[in-house]
């Protein structure tokens, strides 16, 4: 494989952007670079210093003195908030809910995409965000755009919770993936937005496996 090679995956909350990333990844031997988690690691670390979210100034200067740390492992990422393990942490409804807000902010964007750049400027990494495509790598050789209908994205994470043993209403879950898209794609920086030389991918009627199988057939024909 293309050792300059970079596969950016960009698409809504919960089309499963993640799961297929890390399976690409883990198949093409590549780094597995969840820049979603470095987003809400930041946000855990503005809660916990009850920091106000509107705050650009502060939010920026708060990430310029944070180390956000991905380590992988067999079974997938670890996340490190200035070297304590936040993996879990950062996954709760008290950071989904803030962290749309958190990375609209210019300042802390600019910041965390140089971080992005950095982690992938040897090739070979599959990241997955919302600006990857169109921002943050402009170049990757092979640019997904993965989307499904809000009902099966929310009946994802419906059952992602549920298996969890959490009590979760479907009905609730479905407004706030459609409210965090919303944020997401009319924020002024960077918003989320398919490129447009990015592949679309709908994965409402496919199965991970499939998909990953369909991005890892892509990257192959473009290592040609
Ligand atoms: O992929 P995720 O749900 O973990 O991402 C959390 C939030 O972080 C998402 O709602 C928007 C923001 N994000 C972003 O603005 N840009 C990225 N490249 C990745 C995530």
């Amino acid at each position: 494989m293309d050792k300059k090679m970079n596969i950016a995956i960009d698409g809504p909350a919960g089309a499963g952007k993640s799961t297929v990333a890390k399976l690409v990844a883990e198949q093409l031997e590549f780094l597995y670079i969840d820049t979603g988690a470095m987003y809400r690691t930041l946000t855990l670390a503005a809660l916990r210093e009850e920091i106000s979210l509107e705050d650009e100034d502060v939010l920026t200067e708060l990430l310029s003195r944070t180390t956000i740390h991905l380590e992988h492992e067999k079974k997938g990422v670890r996340v490190f908030l200035n070297s304590e393990d936040v993996t879990e942490e950062i996954r709760t409804n008290h950071i989904t809910a803030n962290v749309s807000q958190v990375s609209s902010h210019e300042g802390v964007r600019i910041e965390m995409v140089e971080r992005q750049r950095k982690l992938a400027e040897k090739g070979q990494a599959v990241l997955d965000g919302r600006d990857i495509g169109t921002y943050v790598l402009p170049d990757a050789k092979v640019k997904v755009f993965l989307t499904a209908s809000v009902e099966e994205r929310a009946r994802r994470r419906y059952e992602e919770q549920v298996e969890k043993g959490m009590s979760v209403n479907l009905e609730k879950l479905k407004q706030e993936i459609a409210h965090r898209d919303q944020l997401d794609s009319t924020r002024t920086f960077a918003p989320l937005r398919k490129a447009d030389d990015a592949v679309e991918i709908d994965s409402t009627t496919l199965t991970i496996p499939d998909v990953a199988k369909a991005i890892i057939e892509l990257a192959k024909e473009r290592a040609k």
